[in-house]
């Protein structure tokens, strides 16, 4: 298997212009197969994830086109409804969503049964809930979900915990329903937003996206328009951190600055400094990291998936810190390999304290899922020695072409290939 090889502690300095938001990518792909006719998405992220998904619809009988890089054209008019495979749920849970966007535009669906992951049993039973209350006939067995409605009506869905999956999900089924739909106690994340947005570009009738309460008038049918996905903040936390943990100078283009608060407020708490301009931050990081506690909450709060990368930063910072996990009930199983580079961690349950360690030194580790191998990336790139990284296809899933963005933000990181030949700064060829 491929793996990353970081030679750390070079302070990382530059531009990098951050990619579409996969979260919003893996939903907007399925909801353009409602529309009766081809849409456009720009600025979709060339991220393993998606091309997943995208072999998954191909097969499903979708035309799709790559105008450019990262531009895509869908066109659903033949798309017929077959099952989804588990080994294509397995691969990417996100391919959920095809319930919601098969519900919505064909009355039924039948998908593999998601598995659990590396974070937790990731159960969905709230998207079921909701789509029940539209009229839909659910039945499980095997592994498989079969969905069924005689006639997909609106109806009210309360959920009993927020969720960024059955919101979107039962979203996208209520958008053909007969009436109005109400989802209460739904995600605010703004992917959220992005989907409702898109779907109101093809003609659907929703408000009250990114608010607790969402509001869905059914309509007929959805015609075919372009969108350009919104800018992915986990990827730009990322690189804010990447800038803080080796004393670097990086401005994070191509976000969208409301989106980061909670995460630049933190940041700023650890001691960056950090200006904002319209659509872009500048992280610069002199003196000490100092530590903070962090509770990982629902959008506003604290993201979830900015968890791994940050208590890999707080290892680094003066004192100690505590981070309690609020969304995910087993997120911290990176914690053994980040003490392999030396980090001082004591997890119990769902919270973790960080010890500060003067600095982190290189070791084989290995990614256990995506947002731990960028907690892993974080710290190599930090540690004044050479880390090898393995299972980077975890990373490779959610983050766009990261070796050529760090690369020329100044860091030594390459990738060896199966064969063992390397693709990165001449003086690390050879490494094995
Ligand atoms: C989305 O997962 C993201 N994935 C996750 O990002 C992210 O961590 C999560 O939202 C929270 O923000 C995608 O968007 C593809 P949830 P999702 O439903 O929708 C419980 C990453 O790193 N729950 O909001 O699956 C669940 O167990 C990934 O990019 C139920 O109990 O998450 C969890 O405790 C990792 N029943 C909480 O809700 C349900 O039916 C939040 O889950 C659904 C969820």
């Amino acid at each position: 298997m491929s793996k990353f090889i970081i030679k750390g502690g070079i302070p990382l300095k530059g531009n990098v212009v951050i990619s579409g938001a996969k979260n919003a990518a893996v939903a907007i792909i399925p909801a353009a197969l409602m529309s009766g006719e081809p849409c456009t998405i720009e600025n979709v992220p060339n991220i393993r994830d998606v091309h997943t998904l995208i072999d998954i619809i191909t097969n499903m009988g979708a035309k799709i086109v790559w105008l450019d890089e990262h531009t895509i054209e869908i066109d659903p008019t033949e798309l017929r409804c077959p099952m989804v495979p588990y080994e294509s749920s397995k691969q990417l849970r996100a391919s959920y969503y095809l319930l919601g966007a098969m519900i919505g535009r064909f009355g039924r669906a039948t998908v593999s049964m998601p598995g659990g992951c590396e974070i937790g049993n990731r159960p969905i039973d709230q998207h079921l809930k909701g789509f029940r209350a539209l009229g839909v006939d659910i039945c499980t067995g095997n592994g498989v979900i079969n969905a069924q409605a005689s006639a997909l009506t609106g109806g009210t869905i309360y959920f009993d915990t927020v969720s960024v999956g059955a919101t979107i999900n039962v979203m996208l089924a209520s958008v053909r329903a007969q009436g109005a739909t109400v989802l209460e106690n739904a995600a605010k994340e703004p992917h959220v937003v992005d989907v409702a947005n898109f779907l109101n570009s093809l003609g659907a009738d929703i408000v009250g996206a990114g608010t607790d309460i969402i509001r869905v008038k059914g309509v007929q049918k959805l015609t075919g328009h372009s969108y350009f996905i919104m800018p992915d903040q986990i990827e730009a936390g990322t690189f804010m951190l990447c800038s803080m943990v080796t004393g670097g100078d990086i401005e994070v283009s191509n976000v969208t600055p409301k989106h980061l608060r909670a995460i630049t407020d933190k940041l700023k708490n650890m001691g960056a400094s950090i200006t904002e301009s319209d659509d872009a931050v500048r992280v610069r990081m002199q003196g000490e990291l100092r530590c903070t506690n962090i509770k990982t909450m629902p959008y506003p709060g604290f993201p979830t998936d900015m968890q791994p990368q940050i208590v890999a930063a707080l290892c680094l910072a003066k004192g100690t810190s505590i981070v309690t996990e609020g969304v995910w009930e087993n997120r911290f199983k990176y914690a053994n390999e980040l003490i392999r580079l030396g980090a001082n961690l004591q997890v119990n349950d769902r919270t973790v304290v960080v010890e500060n360690i003067p600095q982190f030194k290189g070791a084989p580790v290995t990614a256990t899922d995506l947002r731990a191998g960028a907690a892993l990336m974080i710290a190599a790139l930090a540690a004044k020695d050479t880390t090898e990284l393995e299972q980077i296809h975890h990373i490779e899933r959610g983050y766009e072409d990261i070796i050529t963005k760090l690369q020329k933000l100044g860091a030594n990181i390459s990738k060896t290939h199966c064969e063992g030949t390397l693709t990165g700064p001449i003086e690390l060829r050879g490494a094995v």
